[in-house]
C-alpha cells in the first residue's frame, strides 16, 4: 500500500513550520514516484511519524530526480540519505542511475519498508538500508549524500561532511548547510534543493614555479572559506591580489592581473604539491608547479 499522508500527524518539532505545508505538498507527489503500491507487510510509513533528530515527510518525487540529476549521480556512486524515511532516494538511485544506495534510519519500521520496497522494486542488490543513527553510522565512503533534515542538523553534520573526499557532492531538500553558498539549486513548487561540491583545501603560502622559455618563481598566500579563495601573489617585491579565485572540489583556479597581462593559473594537489597549467595572455600554455613555504 502506498504510504498516505496525514496532515493531522504530530509533526516533529525539529522541522520548521514554514516547512509544514511545503512537505504536505511533497507528500502528495508521492504519487509520481515509480515506488507505488504493493501489498508489504512492513507498516506503511505514516506522514509526519516523530524521530529524533526529525519526523518523517518525504522529499517529493521530483525533487529527487531533480537533485539526484543536479548531483550528476551515475552507475559510479555510492548515495547515502542520511535519515531515508521510506528509502525513496537510495531506491532511486539505484533504479534511476544503476547507482548503489544507501540509507541510514533510526526508525525500524521505515527501514523494514525501505527493504521491501528494494526487493520489490528489483534493486535490493545495489539499494540497502542501515537501521542506525546518522551520528553514529560511518558514511565516509558516500560520493554523494542527501538530507533532508533541519538545519541544527545539517550544522552537526558539517564538520563531517567538510573532511570528506573532495568532490563529494551533498544534496539538501529545503534547508542550507550553515553559511556554506551551494554551488547550484533546484526547484520544485518554488522549494529549492541544494548542491554542494566538498572542496580540497589549498589555504597556506605557496611557493610557484613555472616552466618553459622563460621560468619563473613567485610566493602566493592563499585564504579558503569552503569553496571561496582569497589572498595575493608576490611578484618580486609587489603583492597582487588574486581574481577569479575559486574551488571545485580538488581543482584550484585562480587569476593575476599584471598590466594588460592576465595569468591564469589552474592546479590541483599531487600529493604534497601543487601541479597545474598556467595560460598568460598572448603565450602558450606552461606548466606549473607550487610547494608550501
Ligand atoms: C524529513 S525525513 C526525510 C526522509 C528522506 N530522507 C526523504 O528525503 O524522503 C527525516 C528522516 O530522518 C529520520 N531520522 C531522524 N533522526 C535520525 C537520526 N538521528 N538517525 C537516523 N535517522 C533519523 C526520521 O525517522 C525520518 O525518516
Amino acid at each position: 500500500m502506498r504510504p498516505q499522508p496525514r496532515n493531522q500527524a504530530p509533526l516533529n518539532t525539529a522541522i520548521a513550520p514554514c516547512a509544514r505545508r511545503r512537505a504536505l505538498l511533497a507528500s502528495l507527489a508521492l504519487g509520481a514516484l515509480p515506488l507505488s503500491a504493493f501489498a508489504q507487510s512492513a507498516p506503511a510509513p505514516v506522514f509526519g511519524t516523530p524521530g529524533k533528530d526529525a519526523g518523517w515527510i518525504p522529499t517529493p518525487a521530483p525533487m529527487v530526480e531533480g537533485m539526484l540529476r543536479m548531483a550528476g549521480v551515475s552507475r559510479d556512486d555510492l548515495v547515502v540519505d542520511l535519515g531515508s524515511g521510506d528509502g525513496r532516494i537510495p531506491i532511486f538511485a539505484a533504479k534511476a542511475f544503476g547507482a548503489r544506495g544507501l540509507g541510514i534510519e533510526l526508525n525500524r519500521d521505515l527501514v523494514a519498508y525501505s527493504v521491501e520496497t528494494a526487493k520489490k522494486e528489483g534493486v535490493a542488490d545495489r539499494a540497502t538500508f542501515v537501521n542506525g543513527d546518522i551520528f553514529e553510522v560511518d558514511f565516509s565512503q558516500g560520493s554523494v549524500i542527501s538530507l533532508f533534515m533541519p538545519p541544527q542538523v545539517n550544522a552537526r553534520l558539517l564538520p563531517k561532511i567538510l573532511a570528506m573526499r573532495p568532490g563529494t557532492r551533498i544534496v539538501s531538500y529545503v534547508f542550507a548547510m550553515e553559511d556554506w553558498e551551494p554551488d547550484d539549486w533546484v526547484f520544485f513548487d518554488n522549494v529549492q534543493g541544494m548542491l554542494w561540491v566538498v572542496p580540497a583545501r589549498f589555504e597556506g603560502s605557496w611557493r610557484i614555479q613555472t616552466e618553459g622559455p622563460n621560468p619563473d618563481q613567485y610566493e602566493v598566500t592563499l585564504t579558503q572559506r569552503y569553496q571561496k579563495i582569497n589572498g595575493h601573489f608576490l611578484y618580486g617585491n609587489t603583492r597582487l591580489p588574486l581574481f577569479d579565485a575559486n574551488v571545485l572540489a580538488d581543482r584550484l583556479r585562480f587569476t593575476l592581473v599584471v598590466g594588460e597581462r592576465r595569468f591564469d593559473f589552474i592546479g590541483n594537489h599531487k600529493g604534497a604539491a601543487l601541479e597545474g597549467t598556467l595560460h598568460v595572455t598572448g603565450e602558450s600554455l606552461r606548466r606549473w608547479s607550487a610547494t608550501r613555504l
